[in-house]
């Protein structure tokens, strides 16, 4: 501590005046606290000329006490006024840094959507359990045997080279990556008994590079009929009341002559497209026949006794014709502004 003052009217005025200029240069309310602590606390050069009136003479008190009472009284109301001020534009500040503007939008977020392949499968499900068919499964890796040998592919038949197929190491697990979705065929006549009628959606996989019209994991949906008495005749009326549902009520079918191993007859289906944007066309659909007699016996069924037919079709391929798309990849890319076309179903 400075050495005391004698206590004088210049002293004193010169404290006040010290406080005073620390009151000015207070711009908050902590810092007024401090210079008011300093300037009129129990440290304070005020104070120790209050406690300095004790020891004078009797007759100078009086002048004394006013002198120091006056300047005490002044420096109080001058920090009262200031502390007043400072604490309502502090509040106002604080209330402007809180407000919330109650017209201002919220946040927008885009909730997650079921993509569309998964919708059309589970549409095309609906169509034919609305006939009375049931929806089978079967696993994306698959015996070879179930996937090749029990459609009827011979061990060297040229058809087996014509999927390009995902092999599994070690090669004599036998097990791939299954080409189509037929082998569920097998598996669902395996595990029912006439009459069987079952549709399988499902992911497939073949060698593909990624390009406009192919991608290597695409998805097909296969349908199988087992029943005493079968003919194309079932299986054109089926097709046909398939497409309706998925094309409208002017859509219509044809079959055109065509190999597979696993139907005999076998057919490739069109479907017509009376407003597609080009002008009406027949668009190829998918593949069908009548199930062929070593299909079912590799499943234990006697061919005399029941007769089958079967379809099988792509999912990405109709998505992309039924809708006017141009590029698969789109369907692979996983950009949320192409499910919000089809609709956002969560
Ligand atoms: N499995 C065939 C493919 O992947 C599609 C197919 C054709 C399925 C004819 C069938 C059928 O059930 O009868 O290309």
């Amino acid at each position: 501590m400075s050495e005391p003052q004698p206590l004088n009217e210049s002293n004193v005025g010169a404290a006040a005046d010290a406080a005073l200029a620390a009151l000015a240069q207070a711009n908050d309310s902590t810092s007024l606290k401090l210079a008011r602590a300093e300037h009129l606390g129990e440290q304070s050069a005020l104070a120790g000329f209050n406690a300095a009136i004790k020891g004078l003479p009797g007759n100078q008190k009086a002048a004394a006490g006013k002198l120091v009472g006056q300047a005490k009284a002044r420096l109080t109301q001058a920090f009262g006024a200031r502390e007043a001020e400072l604490s309502v534009a502090e509040e106002t500040e604080r209330l402007a840094a809180e407000a919330v503007d109650v017209t201002a939008l919220p946040t927008r977020w885009n909730p997650g959507a079921r993509h569309p392949l998964s919708l059309l499968m589970e549409q095309i499900g609906d169509i034919f359990v609305g006939m009375g068919w049931e929806i089978a499964e079967g696993p994306e890796l698959e015996n070879e045997w179930f996937n090749f040998d029990s459609m009827n592919f011979d061990e060297d038949h040229p058809a087996r080279a014509m999927q390009d197929t995902f092999f599994v190491d070690p090669v004599d697990s036998h097990l791939v990556l299954r080409t189509h979705t037929s082998p569920v065929q097998t598996r669902s006549m395996l595990e029912r008994t006439p009459p069987i009628y079952v549709v399988a959606p499902g992911k497939t996989f073949r060698t593909d590079e990624l390009d406009a019209t192919h991608t290597p994991v695409f998805h097909q949906v296969e349908g199988l009929a087992v029943d005493k008495g079968l003919t194309m005749a079932h299986l054109r009326g089926t097709l046909e009341h398939f497409a309706r549902l998925m094309f409208g009520e002017e859509a219509k079918i044809r079959l055109r002559p065509n190999y597979f191993p696993f139907t005999e007859p076998s057919a490739e289906m069109d479907v017509w497209q009376p407003n597609a944007k080009g002008g009406a066309r027949w668009v190829e659909w998918g593949g069908c026949g009548m199930i062929n007699r070593n299909v079912l016996r590799a499943s234990g069924i006697d061919p005399d006794v029941y007769q089958g037919f079967a379809f099988g079709m792509g999912i990405e391929r109709t998505l992309q014709f039924r809708n006017e798309l141009n590029d698969m990849r789109d369907m692979v890319e996983g950009d949320v502004r192409f499910s919000q076309q089809f609709g956002m179903v969560v």
